[in-house]
């Protein structure tokens, strides 16, 4: 899949940007707070996803702007489509088109421009809480497959209807067999989603296996496993299975419903697939606890990389890469290691120093206007 056509005027400091990128490698050259965080995440926006850098929809727009425009055309295997975006201040409705098809939602455009996009805090994902592992999880495995976005919601949904009851119960509002109304929608919804994230580690463990092992020379091992807060002690395979209404939702509600007591005296729900995490070992040792800085930074370049791979694989077509100040942040063993293994791939790398990367198509952002050099 290849970007041909980027314009973006009024998003952010984003000024009059038209820009034909090359299908291979594109550098996106500027001074810091020109611009290049805005443009890449500009793009970003058109795959459907929330913004990486959690910018709310209200900051879209310039601040002495009225408008925010971004246009993206892009050609896959099959053929050439283009999308569409427009806001305007003190108007909530948004204009989306795909293909020129008005769409209600940002989020309605998912599945369409594959992306991925690689900052520098994911650097740290195998360090950092595991809320942003299991964010990385999340939205590589929607990309795959919209029932599981859809099944997030709902269990966000049912989460915070069962939290609420419980600070209910807590203070005497409810009775507690009104949990189970709950704890059954809770049961079928988490222990989908269980397989799904265990699928997902299984495929992503495949990958970064051989990944890890270009970057250490076969030195060190990396192994990356879903750890289930409900399914642990189980014994139970989860990767693959289709039959997650059956034994898989019983135990997650035995489970549940075990937790009742200790649910209520803290106030929220204990266990679920809101608290599992996902575990990357190095010879067997947690690179979370015992990671050199090297290590993790490895562990996260190939979770990266085989995060497009199973893209790849799993659609028939290669997902533009957005790298954000990555490669400024790695050694050059290391920035050869993601060059080489995204070759093949439209990426666009964002740098101040012109030296990080070589070859491919050059732009330069400065004060938010961006044109190829
Ligand atoms: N809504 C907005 N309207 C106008 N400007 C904005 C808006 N939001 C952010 N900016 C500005 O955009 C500028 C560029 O930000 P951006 O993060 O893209 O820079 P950058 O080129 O990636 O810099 P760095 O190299 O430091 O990462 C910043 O100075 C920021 O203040
Ligand atoms: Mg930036």
């Amino acid at each position: 899949m290849t970007i041909d056509r980027i314009t973006a005027d009024g998003y952010k400091n984003l000024t009059g940007a038209d820009i034909s990128p090359s299908e291979g490698l594109n550098v996106i050259l500027g001074d810091n707070a020109q611009g290049k965080t805005n443009f890449i995440e500009a793009v970003w926006l058109m795959t459907g996803c929330r913004s990486f850098r959690g910018t709310r929809d209200r900051d879209f727009i310039g601040f002495d702007k009225d408008k925010a425009e971004i246009g993206v055309s892009f050609t896959d295997k099959l053929r050439t489509q283009q999308i569409n975006f427009a806001v305007k201040r003190g108007v909530r409705e948004r204009e989306i088109t795909l293909n020129g098809v008005k769409l209600p939602f940002l989020s309605k455009l998912f599945g369409n421009l594959k992306c991925v996009v690689f900052t520098p805090e994911d650097l740290a994902i195998t360090k950092g809480a595991p809320d942003n592992r299991r964010t990385f999880i999340d939205l590589s495995a929607s990309q795959l497959k919209l029932s599981f976005v859809y099944a997030l919601n709902k269990y966000e949904n049912i989460l915070s209807q069962r939290n609420a009851l419980i600070k209910d119960i807590q203070q005497g509002l409810a009775p507690r067999d009104q949990l189970d109304i709950w704890d059954v929608q809770l049961a079928r919804t988490g222990a989908y989603i269980s397989v799904v994230r265990d699928t997902y580690c299984n495929n992503l463990n495949d990958y970064t296996n051989s990944l890890y092992n270009q970057i250490t020379d076969g030195k060190e091992h990396l192994e990356i496993f879903y750890n289930s807060t409900i399914y642990r002690d189980s014994g139970e395979v989860l990767c693959g299975r289709t039959d997650t209404d059956g034994e898989l939702a019983e135990i997650y509600l035995d489970k549940l419903r075990a937790s009742a007591s200790d649910d209520i005296r803290a106030g929220f729900t204990t266990c679920g697939i809101h608290r599992d995490d996902i575990v990357t070992k190095i010879d067997g040792l947690s690179v979370r606890d015992f990671g050199s800085q090297g290590q993790q930074r490895s562990a996260a370049l190939a979770m990266k990389i085989a995060q497009a791979r199973i893209i790849r694989q799993q659609t028939g077509e290669a997902p533009v890469m957005l790298l954000d100040d990555v490669l400024s942040e790695l050694d050059v063993k290391r920035q050869r290691f993601v060059l080489s293994n995204t070759e093949g791939m439209q990426v666009f790398i964002t740098c101040c120093d012109e030296r990080t990367a070589s070859g491919g198509k050059i732009f330069k952002v400065e004060n938010g206007m961006i044109h190829a050099i």
